[in-house]
């Protein structure tokens, strides 16, 4: 059953209950997490959760919730719902005020939703997907997560409508990531993905990969590279908590390589399905 949580009431997750005066409806004044639950257990929870803090603390956001406290509440929402693989998304917000721009002395509001996984289409997984190279007009903290998302859903939408599956970002030249995934090219045996820096989110499921790949002994550089090295890598993929890791076949509607998904690609799909 899909359930909702808010400032310690369990409701439906349908139910209207946001005041106007929600400052994450008015401004997108807040954060967020997305985290999936497999087999009943959220994965990597505490990576999630140092990230919600790290984020709300960065936009100076004061939780009256410790982790424990925001454990414990997930845990009992997962109970609730029965359900066993979910999707649960969390927001902190600066709370309900009368509209100002300045930060109000009122509690942050918590909530959130656990949901049924949303499934993706799996041929894309079998077939490989297509991006669109995109600008990335977002502002300069793209690692907080934020509940800001305008230029993101812009730039999916627009790739939508072209065909392909995510708008790839670029910036000066420099490939940040996804509107909403992280990528990584395979050259030469090796992984690069962009680093970590203040322009991309450090993304859970990239966390995973990097690690994945150390264990399985493919080397990985974190570095920065144009959009070229997408069009001449021999494998391209997506990661994200949603979609964990798609092949990527064509950018702009250019084949990648032989247009298949790559076999380190797979490898490392497959190591992943097994920690989740
Ligand atoms: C902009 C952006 N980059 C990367 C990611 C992937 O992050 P994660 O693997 O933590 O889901 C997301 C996920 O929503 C995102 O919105």
């Amino acid at each position: 059953m899909a359930i909702g949580y808010l400032n310690g009431q369990v409701i439906n997750s349908d139910d209207p209950v946001l005041p106007i005066d929600e400052r994450g409806h008015q401004f997108g004044d807040g954060v967020y997490e997305y985290i999936r639950v497999y087999g009943g257990r959220p994965f990597m929870m505490k990576e999630h959760l140092d990230r919600f803090f790290r984020s709300a603390e960065a936009i100076k956001l004061n939780l009256d919730q410790s982790r424990e406290d925001i454990e414990a509440i997930t845990k009992d929402l997962i109970e609730r719902s029965g359900l066993a693989d979910c999707d649960i998304y969390m927001q902190a917000t600066r709370g309900i005020a009368p509209r100002n721009h300045l930060f109000p002395n009122v509690p942050a509001s918590i909530s959130m939703t656990v949901k049924p996984f949303r499934m993706m289409d799996e041929t894309l997984r079998e077939e490989g997907a297509g991006i669109k190279l995109m600008p990335d007009e977002r502002w300069q903290n793209c690692w907080i997560k934020t509940l800001n998302l305008l230029p993101n859903l812009l730039a999916k939408q627009e790739a939508f409508e072209a065909g392909a599956f995510e708008a790839v970002l670029v910036r000066d030249n420099v490939v940040t990531e996804g509107s909403s995934s992280n990528l990584f090219l395979v050259k030469d045996g090796k992984l690069i993905t962009p680093p970590a820096t203040k322009h991309i989110l450090h993304g859970i499921t990239r966390m995973a990969v990097i690690d994945i790949a150390a264990e399985l002994d493919i080397p990985v550089e974190e570095k920065a590279f144009s959009p070229d090295a997408v069009f001449e890598a021999d494998e391209v993929f997506l990661t994200s908590t949603g979609i964990e890791i798609v092949p990527v076949t064509s950018v702009d509607r250019q084949t990648i390589s032989d247009g298949k998904p790559g076999e380190i690609t797979k490898k490392i799909y497959e190591a992943f399905m097994k920690r989740v």
